[in-house]
């Protein structure tokens, strides 16, 4: 079972556009993929037609960290991903993980393993997360075994991305299935000077972890969150294009780590 962690510290770089697409990508190749919703902003939730409003606090992660079965809050979604939503409760989760045993920090790999054993329910599950470094973040580092982040050419973004891989060097000290960082590079369009300097600090010093796959800025992106589709049953103009382009990844991510 692979675990996915999107990360990054730096908001709006496309976290949640990246894990909801990869999943249903994932998805399309007939593997049984999970996205853990661990945002209490819950746009994957959103994105996946999932109404957090009409949820309630346990039907979230902090049922599970309370002690619930995962599978009682999985749900089915349009996209044949399953989902543990988010709720907006949720805000409250750092709170709730520094009180509890080790900080919490085990208690994501603990409800995994729940649906690992005697074996695996899923052969993908996805996290999206919130735009933070904090307990979330490393409760999820230490069970994912692959952090995935999208950036931009912009400075902020660089230093969040150095921040990032702080964060997963120290979360590979506990979690030695944590395979590193993988970039993306999202909406890119590196235009002026300034952008060209980042751009190539950024083939520079993280060739190794940079995906060969680019994603543009593209209206199907965009588009396709507010009518709850993934970019696989939005019918756009460019989806298909796009379409392609997360199979790719998808291909990059099945030959760094294997399918299932
Ligand atoms: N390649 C793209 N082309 C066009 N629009 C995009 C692209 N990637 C993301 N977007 C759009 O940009 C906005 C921000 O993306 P997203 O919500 O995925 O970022 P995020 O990193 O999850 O943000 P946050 O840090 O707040 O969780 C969304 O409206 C999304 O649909
Ligand atoms: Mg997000």
């Amino acid at each position: 079972m692979h675990i996915y962690a999107l990360a990054l510290e730096k908001g709006g770089v496309g976290k949640t556009c990246l894990a909801v697409n990869f999943a249903a990508a994932f998805s399309r190749l007939n593997l049984r993929v999970l996205l853990i919703d661990l945002d209490a902003q819950a746009h994957a939730s959103q994105w996946l037609g999932c109404d957090a409003e009409q949820l309630r606090p346990e039907d979230s992660i902090i049922g599970v960290i309370n002690g619930r079965k995962v599978t009682e809050c999985i749900r089915p979604t349009e996209e044949g991903v399953a989902l543990i939503p988010a709720h907006a409760a949720m805000a409250s989760l750092p709170i709730q993980l520094a009180s509890s045993p080790n900080s919490g920090i085990f208690s994501l790999q603990d409800a995994l393993d729940q649906i690992r054993q005697p074996a695996p329910h899923y052969d993908i599950v996805v996290l999206d997360l919130a735009p933070a470094r904090g307990p979330v973040l490393a409760t999820a580092l230490a069970a994912a075994t692959r952090c995935i982040a999208p950036v931009q050419s912009e400075n902020l973004v660089l230093r969040a991305l150095r921040a990032l891989i702080d964060s997963v060097a120290q979360a590979r000290r506990i979690n030695p299935h944590l395979r590193g960082v993988s970039i993306i590079r999202n909406r890119y369009a590196p235009r002026s000077a300034g952008d060209m300097i980042y751009d190539h600090t950024l083939r520079q010093f993280y060739s190794e972890q940079l995906m060969r796959t680019i994603i543009p800025i593209r209206a199907s992106l965009r588009d396709s969150a507010g009518l709850q589709q993934s970019v696989f049953r939005y019918t756009g103009s460019d989806a298909g294009e796009v379409r392609n382009l997360f199979l790719d990844l998808v291909e990059e991510l099945i030959s760094l780590d294997g399918g299932a």
